[in-house]
């Protein structure tokens, strides 16, 4: 088992560009990464899931249980690894129940409080995903809330997978994988700069300048 990385975007060229190292897991969607695109919602998400195997989450836009199973059903249309996302509310928990005995992946999210995270996983959620950075916004320690819910989970042997949202740099994608996150999603600036370390970049000059000036080769 690994921390799965997920890109937190809605646009299919920053997500093909993550794609393309090899290490992406799967996406997640809001409906603000979404109008950011200026795309139509349902062509982004068909090009978005081609572009990765793993689950690419679509959110609902009606607050009603009806309405969002019935949104979920038109997404799960779109392609095998649609994970409907709904909103941990009463409503959003019914949608879960309901879209889950159909055998669709569903993403429970907006969590902020590990209570909210153990009725998710009663409702049969496939992932939790707890808002680490706007807890830390508002005065808050969100990757305690992290901490908690794998507890809970691990107490009970709820399989509901916690996904790390709302990472806003890479000490929150290192915090997660200590706190044993199942996956974390980021948006495509924080996974850049996964692999950045300045002596990684100062020690790769010196070797190839010496290499250069000791005119070291590679033989064919
Ligand atoms: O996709 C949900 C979440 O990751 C949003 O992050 O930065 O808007 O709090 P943020």
């Amino acid at each position: 088992m690994v921390l799965k990385l997920f890109i937190d975007s809605a646009d299919p060229k920053e997500i093909a560009a993550a794609a393309a190292t090899g290490l992406v897991d799967g996406v997640t969607t809001n409906p603000s990464l979404a109008a950011k695109t200026g795309l139509d919602l349902i062509e982004a998400l068909t090009q978005i899931c081609a572009l990765v195997q793993g689950p690419v989450s679509a959110e609902v836009l009606a607050t009603d249980t009806a309405g969002m199973i019935a949104e979920g059903r038109r997404y799960a249309k779109i392609a095998k690894n649609i994970a409907i996302k709904v909103p941990l509310t009463w409503d959003g928990l019914k949608a879960c129940r309901s879209l889950r005995s159909e055998g669709l992946m569903v993403n429970v999210t907006l969590c902020f409080s590990p209570v909210q995270a153990m009725m998710a996983a009663k409702a049969g959620a496939t992932f939790i995903s707890p808002f680490i950075g706007r807890l830390d916004d508002a005065g808050e320690d969100g990757m305690s809330l992290i901490r908690d819910i794998r507890a809970i989970y691990d107490n009970y042997g709820f399989e509901t997978q916690i996904l790390a949202a709302s990472i806003r740099n890479v000490p929150h994608v290192r915090e997660s994988a200590l706190a044993g996150a199942d996956v974390a999603t980021l948006p495509p600036a924080v996974f850049r700069q996964l692999l950045y370390h300045p002596l990684t970049d100062k020690g790769l000059d010196a070797f190839l300048a010496d290499a250069r000036k000791a005119g070291v080769k590679v033989r064919e």
